[in-house]
């Protein structure tokens, strides 16, 4: 008979994640109480056909009911827009934020990327809730991207010749 493991402490498990670099995303979406955004790195892309990418809201995040069945925007931030991250993740009030104009759903002014998307399905993720969206609209520019790993922003530069071609 196998003895059963103890789970790995939230500590653990963070401390391996903070090793784990990804890019910063501010996901916005009109909420009941008007135009919102919150800052996430639990992003990745799922599916090309459809197109579906999906993100991971925390439970107790003011967001997760409002999220639930509604279209949002996932922005990627590039490497100057530091203070944006901290902005939606409700740490400091440093960044004014801009919005694009006359969009369908609400989205920020030139970031690296953005991506549009409408509720296609939701997940139970523990603490978390995985959001599944299907994307409609999206576009990206040129520049250096925002990172985050060890607990701390970075930036990644543009590359110009990457191993695309060879995935
Ligand atoms: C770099 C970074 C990444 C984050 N990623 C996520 C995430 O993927 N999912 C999440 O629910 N919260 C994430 N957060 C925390 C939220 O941004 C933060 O809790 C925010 O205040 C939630 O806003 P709300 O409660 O107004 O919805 C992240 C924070 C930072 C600084």
């Amino acid at each position: 008979m196998s003895e059963a493991l103890a789970p790995p402490s939230p500590g653990a498990l963070r401390a391996c994640m903070s090793r784990f670099t990804t890019g910063v995303t501010v996901v916005t979406y009109d909420s009941d109480d008007g135009t919102r955004g919150v800052t996430m790195n639990s992003f990745t892309s799922v599916s090309t056909q459809p197109p579906l990418v999906l993100i991971s809201v925390a439970r107790r995040a003011r967001c997760h009911d409002q999220l639930l069945g509604r279209p949002f925007c996932v922005n990627v931030l590039g490497a100057e827009q530091e203070a944006l991250a901290m902005r939606f993740a409700g740490v400091s009030d440093a960044a004014e934020p801009r919005w694009a104009t006359r969009t369908e759903v609400p989205r920020l002014a030139h970031p690296l990327a953005w991506m549009q998307c409408a509720p296609w399905q939701s997940y139970d993720g523990g603490d978390h809730t995985l959001l599944l969206g299907r994307v409609t609209d999206l576009a990206h520019r040129d520049g250096d991207a925002l990172t985050y790993a060890w607990s701390r922003f970075g930036t990644a530069a543009e590359a110009v010749d990457g191993i695309e071609h060879l995935i």
